[in-house]
């Protein structure tokens, strides 16, 4: 009967709970490698050497820390707005065991140096088979419950997190087809620039896909429920998602200026880009103005403050974004600085902020209390993690703009002006800076973690809890 029946809690709050743990770990990895680039003695042995761990840095924040939240948001979201508990809850668990397992694999196998080679996608097979048995199952959990729903329209939060999961597959499957030669070695089923155009099609989906559809549908959920406004314009969120999906599996190419890849591709992925610049904008307005009415609650709803301020990175990178793709401007950005800016200010602007806006949103919920433990300490991390981000994206983009022009400039002979090591020792002061803003944005994630320890200690898990009457409120 369904008014027996329970919310699954438990994958919900194993899943939050982890996403503050990997957060803690994946950003203090960075903190370790932008250290190295300040201080190369850091690099004292070949595990711990930069090589090594920027992969580790990469995979922790992205699919650790990125991903457990994603399954947190999309599980709790799809049964609140289908009336339905999870669909096979033995599945959701491994799920939850089975993308741990993944984490701890790519921990000690990154250090060791067993690598594809391929950005965002280093993990080598039996770990990939893993991720795709592991995402399979999420995909039948998340469309099972969409099945079983008791409500009649799939709201449009689980629009964007179906497109996220089913793209996520077939991206993954494709890109990772490979020949292994042991059972820790593999080489790509692809060659030369097929190769690459697979794996940026990939990486530029993970980015897509991964890092923004999803996002997006934690965005749909978390940001009414916080304001508590329904969203701007759901005609507009329906435009938003067909728009965004179509256009992004296009734009692949623009990483690949310049390179071997036929120049007229390059060109189409330009003009992709170019034009997804509409659909992320009509998606960040109908997010930022679903506090329309409700603006006050930002002046003491710290919450919100992540929400929306999310929402603003989300669309200054993806108008830098879209210039970074010209041709022209990327003769200047490509190989420096400006790009590790631009993904920061989406990767700690957009990709955590929401993250961590949504996960305190349900930390008290998962914990059988009303609030976090201290709304001031919420407070202190955004003012922290913001200045945080500010110091790291505003050197990158000085350190990058000036390393393109170093690399670029020519005397009247043709000489360069410049040599390589110049540009390098030139930008010390600013990789130092940049350090700073990581050790700010490091210490707000453990401010949350004493804020998570708190309210956990004050409170009693929740596993399960009653199924709304469909007529309820989501
Ligand atoms: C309209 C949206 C966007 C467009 C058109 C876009 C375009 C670009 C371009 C042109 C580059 C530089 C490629 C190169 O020179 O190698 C780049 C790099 C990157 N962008 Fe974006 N971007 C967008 C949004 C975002 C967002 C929201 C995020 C993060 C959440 C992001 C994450 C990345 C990453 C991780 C890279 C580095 C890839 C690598 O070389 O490893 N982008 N993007
Ligand atoms: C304390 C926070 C963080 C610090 C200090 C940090 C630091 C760094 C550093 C030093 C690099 C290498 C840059 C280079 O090669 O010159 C890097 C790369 C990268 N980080 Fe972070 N990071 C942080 C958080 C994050 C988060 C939360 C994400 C994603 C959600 C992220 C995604 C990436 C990506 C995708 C790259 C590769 C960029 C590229 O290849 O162009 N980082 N990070």
């Amino acid at each position: 009967m369904q008014e027996q029946a329970a919310y699954n809690y438990q994958v919900v709050r194993q899943f939050t709970v982890m996403t503050v743990i990997w957060g803690v770990v994946g950003m203090l990895v960075g903190v370790i490698i932008a250290a190295q680039l300040v201080w190369p003695e850091l690099n004292f042995a070949e595990w711990f050497s930069y090589g090594r761990l920027r992969p580790l840095h990469t995979n922790a924040v992205i699919f650790a820390f990125g991903g457990c939240s994603l399954f947190a948001t999309s599980y709790y979201c799809v049964q609140r707005t289908s009336h339905a508990p999870l669909f096979a809850p033995k599945l959701a668990a491994f799920t939850f065991w089975g993308w741990q397992l993944v984490i701890v694999l790519a921990a000690i196998s990154l250090p060791l140096g067993y690598t594809s080679g391929k950005e965002y996608a280093e993990l080598e097979w039996p770990i990939d088979i893993l991720i795709a048995v592991v995402w399979v199952s999420y995909a039948v959990v998340f469309f099972g419950t969409i099945m079983k729903r008791k409500t009649p329209h799939i709201y449009v939060a689980n629009w964007f997190f179906g497109g996220f999961i089913l793209t996520v597959a077939l991206l993954h499957i494709v890109n990772s087809a490979e020949i292994p030669v042991s059972l820790t070695k593999s080489y790509s089923a692809y060659a030369g620039v097929q190769d690459a155009m697979i794996q940026w099609w990939y990486g530029h989906n993970a980015v897509g896909f991964f890092l923004t559809a999803g996002f997006l549908g934690m965005m749909y959920y978390f940001v009414p429920k916080q304001a508590e406004r329904p969203v701007y314009s759901y005609r507009l969120s329906v435009v938003h998602f067909w728009a965004l999906i179509f256009t992004y599996m296009w734009a692949g190419p623009h990483h690949l200026h310049y390179t071997a890849l036929p120049d007229w591709t390059q060109s189409l992925g330009m003009i992709f880009s170019l034009i997804l610049l509409a659909p992320s904008w009509g998606g960040m307005i109908n997010g930022i103005m679903t506090l329309s009415g409700a603006w006050h609650k930002l002046r003491d709803d710290p919450i919100l403050k992540f929400m929306i301020t999310s929402l603003s990175f989300y669309g200054m990178s993806t108008f830098e974004g879209p210039m970074m793709s010209i041709k022209t401007v990327n003769a200047l950005s490509h190989y420096t600085d400006w790009t590790v800016g631009h993904v920061h200010s989406g990767a700690l602007g957009w990709v955590a902020f929401i993250a961590i806006g949504s996960c305190y949103y349900l930390i008290p919920r998962m914990f059988g209390k009303t609030e976090m433990y201290s709304k001031r300490l919420i407070e202190l991390h955004f003012w922290i993690a913001t200045l945080g981000i500010v110091l790291y994206i505003a050197s990158m983009w000085i350190a990058g703009v000036m390393q393109g022009l170093m690399w670029g400039a020519t005397n009247p002979d043709g000489t360069l002006t410049y040599s390589f090591v110049e540009s390098v020792k030139d930008s010390y002061p600013f990789w130092a800076i940049r350090l700073l803003g990581g050790v700010m944005f490091l210490s707000g994630m453990l401010l949350m973690t004493w804020n998570l320890i708190q309210t956990m200690r004050g409170g009693r898990a929740v596993n399960d809890a009653p199924v709304l009457a469909p007529a309820a409120a989501h």
